[in-house]
């Protein structure tokens, strides 16, 4: 209620503070009364990799229970241009469904920019600015993922922008990697924006979570952020606002906040997003969330710090996803990261190894980012919240 009460005063603040845009108007959840196409990447991941290793263990009841979570729909990314085909069959199948009468939404996360995870190693992918690679990211990458969602015009996706991206410029610009980023990846995010603006897409951009954006320093520059992308990108249609909490592990809301979130008056997700709504609104932007709740199941969790984010000791599947939701700002909850897929490799030889990944919090030992990891995919399943039946 407090919360409410703030929102409501903040958006009168804004709509008489002589300087503000006028408030856009929220149209309905455009994704109610939707559900979401689960993709057979997950499933068969879960199905043919998880399923059968419970099995050789002896572990009957978890099997029982992994083959349940194969059908939960979790957002497929495409996070190097190899995976660009993937999409097409998947469209075609959703499409299928729509056609036989199904209101299918196809949730994707658009991973792939130029010296992309610069606060971190774990992820880094496989353009570089210096290699000319904002301008392959846009005809290699955005141009035909963009081209194949155009035909495709019955099934509605739903787009997660870049992870880690705004995120990164508004916190770790005193990295190297990120300061020679910030023109690169502002024009690489605004050129997405721009081009998936189109009549069946809804997109959120990266929005980071309660630890990262919710604190009083970084919410108003982050909020200024995803303005200034935003009208970069001509004001899109499609852009609802904002994806929080992907791959990580907050709540959505608690009562009581994990000691770890340090007196944060946005300690949970819930928070979080009705505290930067206004500042976006006054922005002029649209101010519309989707929360990634796979791996919110357990609160607290075993981080040791609120920015320990590789593969976090005592964490559960949480809330499944689903469109009707306890918040008017949220559109959905939602699985963005696949649970059971790494964050990162704990293997300190590798290219890739990032000192978060080695940490005593993080599950060891763990495969390099987006391997299927099988031990975080059964402490996931034994702590899920809700738990899945056998
Ligand atoms: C990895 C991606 C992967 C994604 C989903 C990221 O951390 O870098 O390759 O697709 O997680 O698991």
């Amino acid at each position: 209620m407090f919360w409410h009460c703030l929102v409501i005063a903040s958006l009168s603040a804004a709509l008489f503070a002589s300087d503000a845009p006028a408030l856009v108007t929220q149209p309905e959840n455009p994704l109610a009364g939707y559900s979401f196409y689960g993709n057979s990447d997950y499933s068969s991941k879960v199905l043919q990799k998880a399923v059968p290793q419970f099995q050789r263990e002896g572990k009957e009841g978890l099997a029982r229970q992994a083959a349940r979570v194969a059908s939960v729909p979790t957002f497929m990314w495409m996070s190097s241009r190899d995976q660009i085909q993937k999409l097409r069959p998947f469209a075609e199948e959703a499409q299928h469904q729509v056609r036989s009468g199904a209101k299918l939404l196809l949730p994707l996360v658009i991973y792939n920019l130029p010296d992309r995870d610069c606060g971190a190693k774990a992820s880094s992918g496989e353009l570089s600015i210096a290699d000319n690679g904002v301008d392959l990211y846009k005809s290699s990458f955005i141009d035909p993922i963009a081209a194949t969602i155009k035909q495709f015009p019955d099934v509605k996706f739903v787009l997660v922008i870049e992870p880690d991206s705004l995120g990164n410029l508004v916190s770790n610009i005193n990295k190297t990697k990120c300061r020679n980023a910030l023109e690169g990846h502002k024009e690489s995010v605004s050129y997405a924006l721009r081009t998936f603006d189109l009549p069946n897409v809804h997109m959120y951009v990266d929005g980071g979570n309660s630890g990262w954006w919710g604190n009083p320093t970084n919410m108003g520059p982050a909020a200024k952020l995803v303005g200034e992308v935003w009208r970069r990108a001509g004001r899109p249609r499609a852009f609802r606002g904002l994806a929080t909490n992907t791959a990580n592990y907050n709540a959505w809301s608690v009562s009581q906040c994990a000691n770890y979130t340090q007196g944060s008056r946005n300690c949970d997700e819930k928070r979080y997003i009705n505290a930067i709504a206004p500042l976006l609104q006054r922005e002029g932007t649209p101010a519309h969330f989707i929360t990634d709740m796979g791996r919110s199941g357990v609160q607290p969790t075993g981080q040791w710090a609120w920015g320990d984010w590789c593969n976090a000791l005592n964490t559960g599947f949480g809330l499944r996803p689903s469109t009707q939701t306890d918040d008017p700002l949220l559109d959905a909850w939602v699985w963005i990261k696949p649970g059971g897929e790494s964050d990162g490799t704990s293997s300190v030889m590798a290219q890739r190894f990032d000192p978060k990944c080695g940490q005593a919090d993080a599950k060891q030992p763990a495969p390099e980012a987006g391997q299927w990891f099988q031990e975080y995919f059964e402490q996931l399943l034994r702590n899920a919240n809700p738990p899945f039946e056998e």
